[in-house]
């Protein structure tokens, strides 16, 4: 009799307990579990800011948003004499609705840039002087119009070579080097106030981290208005490795800028590419050994991502303060960028919702790796 009633307690113990737990697991937001650590965000693409998709997930998850594409140059400014607002004014207003903190992204980029911004009429390379007014007067039109409501710019994305040394864009080739020195200048001078960051990808690699470091210092020499290095983390399931995550992070912290982790997602799928890369312009074929997942992610590799999220978000936690923002580059994986690149048409599952916007095992992972709740 004791002994059946001990077990009854228990079993109504565990009851309350598993009660308890997915109420929990309902009720915890990743914004709520990281308060007072850093923002936690997502990019959106057109249909979430206008509300067709995703809406009450993106609310209720996320406190900073960042435009997936529609801030980008060939979207704002198509022709010279041509800006069009239509799509960046709705996104910034569904941020500022939401009481979410609005990231513009980006100013000056090689890519998803327009030909004619770099040539005269004839299609021949414009002069430097040319160059920098058409960037100054970009600059200033866009963060002029978002003054106060966009409260931090990537204003030069993507600058620097795999080995450190500056890319040599069509930026860097016609201006000079000094090209990012204007451009934060072009930003500053437009919103005084706006946080601005250099972001790029595989900052986490000695060489090009050691790039990034000296562009930084070097900016901070020169007066150059540069308050954050935006980490774009684009990672699998290996790299970065989390000690090499841990020290980049301290190493600009160390100079003191903010550290944001700005476009993060683990690709789940075998390697396409024999380098580490995220430039959007690689192309790979398709093959079917390289899209194994067609007909849905095998348990063991949704516990395994589960557990990578975990170690990534430990290591996040552990820069509380130092890293001020993490954002996923986008919400779902229906919608994710990594279906399509480098190769066209995978089946890939990077982030923490399904194709029907559910929570993964992963965000569960992400949840319980917060410090407030170990
Ligand atoms: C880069 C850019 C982003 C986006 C991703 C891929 O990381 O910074 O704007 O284009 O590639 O979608």
């Amino acid at each position: 009799m004791v002994k059946e009633l001990t077990m009854l307690r228990w079993a109504v113990l565990a009851g309350f307990v598993a009660i308890g737990m997915a109420a929990s697991a309902q009720t915890t937001s990743l914004k709520d579990a990281y308060q007072g650590c850093f923002l936690v965000g997502a990019a959106l693409n057109v249909s979430e800011f206008t509300g067709q998709k995703n809406g009450a997930l993106i609310t209720s998850q996320f406190n900073s948003i960042s435009p997936e594409n529609v801030l980008k140059w060939e979207i704002v400014h198509p022709k010279p004499d041509t800006y069009d607002f239509s799509l960046a004014d709705k996104y910034v207003e569904f941020g500022l609705k939401n009481h979410m903190e609005v990231v513009g992204h980006n100013l000056v980029w090689h890519s998803q840039t327009p030909k004619w911004v770099f040539e005269d009429e004839k299609g021949d390379p414009v002069t430097r002087e040319v160059l920098l007014r058409r960037m100054r007067d970009h600059i200033h039109t866009v963060v002029g119009r978002y003054k106060g409501k966009i409260k931090e710019w990537d204003v030069v994305n993507e600058a620097l070579d795999e080995d450190g040394t500056m890319r040599m864009s069509p930026w860097r080739k016609i201006i000079g080097p000094d090209y990012i020195q204007y451009a934060y200048q072009y930003a500053h001078e437009a919103d005084p106030k706006a946080q601005l960051n250099y972001n790029d990808y595989n900052l986490e690699n000695e060489a090009k981290r050691g790039g990034a470091l000296k562009l930084i210092e070097l900016a901070k020499k020169r007066g150059v208005p540069i308050q954050a290095v935006g980490l774009q983390d684009h990672f699998d399931m290996e790299w970065a490795p989390v000690s090499q995550l841990s020290d980049t992070i301290s190493a600009f912290a160390k100079l003191g800028v903010k550290v944001m982790i700005t476009e993060l997602d683990v690709d789940v799928l075998p390697k396409a590419t024999k380098q580490q890369t995220s430039d959007v312009s690689v192309n790979v074929a398709a093959d079917p050994k390289l899209n194994p997942y067609t007909n849905g992610l095998p348990d063991e590799i949704q516990q395994q991502l589960a557990t990578r999220y975990a170690d990534l978000f430990s290591t996040y936690a552990k820069h509380c303060g130092e890293v001020t923002r993490v954002t996923f580059w986008g919400v779902t994986d229906a919608d994710s960028w990594k279906n399509g690149w480098p190769i066209k048409g995978r089946t890939n599952y990077p982030l923490l919702f399904d194709r029907d916007a559910k929570p993964k095992p992963a965000f569960e992972a992400v949840i319980q790796a917060a410090p407030k709740n170990k």
